[in-house]
């Protein structure tokens, strides 16, 4: 669903992703592991053709997408979730939500505000407030809902625990892994927290030094090596 392949990344001058690889099949749930400032955020804004890598390739469902604009990347069915979340602050939880619906692709279940209330209890619950009155925790889901109403193909998901409490990630990160293996979401994930990343993804690519991809592993190999997890991320 995607492939990148050898990518160079630049904000200006600064060469922030360096010959950066990695793929994501159908269905799949996959982490991008690394500390701060290793390029995680780039590195999906470069998927999302928000900052447009200038080098290599990324192919979205087998078609190339570098140099596409990113609204028309994300009519091409890739939700991107930042980490910011970008709440629409005077619109209600509704109005957030409804702004984004978009078809559903053909032999697909379309979501509607009654299935992702289904997924996210509280949304329903708090369906008339706006935007800003939510908490950290609510805000998320109200992202990641908005995102599932454009009917994505794949999801992009920055660093869904930033700012919450573990008790309120934990309950993300539980709908996130539910969606993937009841819905089939594809999922290509950022973290820097390991053990969400366990919760929510099969497979982990540790991004390190000079923002390339130093390896990969399964969640098995993650919980077995604790020297991986010290040497690549926060504990
Ligand atoms: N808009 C920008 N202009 C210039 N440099 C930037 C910009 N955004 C990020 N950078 C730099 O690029 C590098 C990678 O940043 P990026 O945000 O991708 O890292 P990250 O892994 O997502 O970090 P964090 O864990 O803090 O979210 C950092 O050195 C950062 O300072
Ligand atoms: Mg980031």
């Amino acid at each position: 669903m995607i492939k990148v392949d050898e990518i160079d990344s630049y904000y200006g001058t600064s060469h922030v992703i360096q010959g950066l690889s990695l793929s994501v099949e159908l269905g799949e749930a996959v982490c991008i592991l690394g500390r701060n400032g290793v390029g995680k955020t780039t590195t999906l804004r470069s998927i999302v053709g928000l900052t447009p890598p200038r080098a290599g390739s990324v192919k979205i469902g087998g078609q190339e997408v570098r140099g596409v604009s990113p609204h028309r990347i994300s009519r091409m069915g890739v939700a991107y979730v930042p980490a910011e979340r970008q709440i629409f602050p005077d619109l209600s939880v509704e109005e957030n939500l409804r702004v984004a619906e978009h078809p559903a692709q053909e032999g697909n279940e379309p979501w509607t505000l009654e299935r992702v209330y289904e997924y996210f209890p509280v949304l329903g619950d708090r369906r008339r407030s706006g935007g800003t009155k939510l908490s950290g925790g609510e805000q998320q889901m109200l992202a990641i809902g908005r995102a599932l109403m454009g009917n994505p193909r794949v999801m992009l998901l920055d660093e869904p625990s930033q700012g919450l409490s573990p008790l309120l990630v934990g309950k993300v990160a539980e709908i996130v892994a539910k969606l993937v293996k009841e819905c089939g979401l594809t999922l290509l994930l950022v973290e820097q927290n390991f053990r969400i990343a366990l919760q929510m993804a099969k497979r982990h690519y540790l991004m390190g030094t000079k923002s390339k991809i130093q390896g990969m592993v399964s969640s098995k190999e993650l919980i077995e090596n604790q020297d991986l997890i010290k040497k690549h991320l926060t504990v």
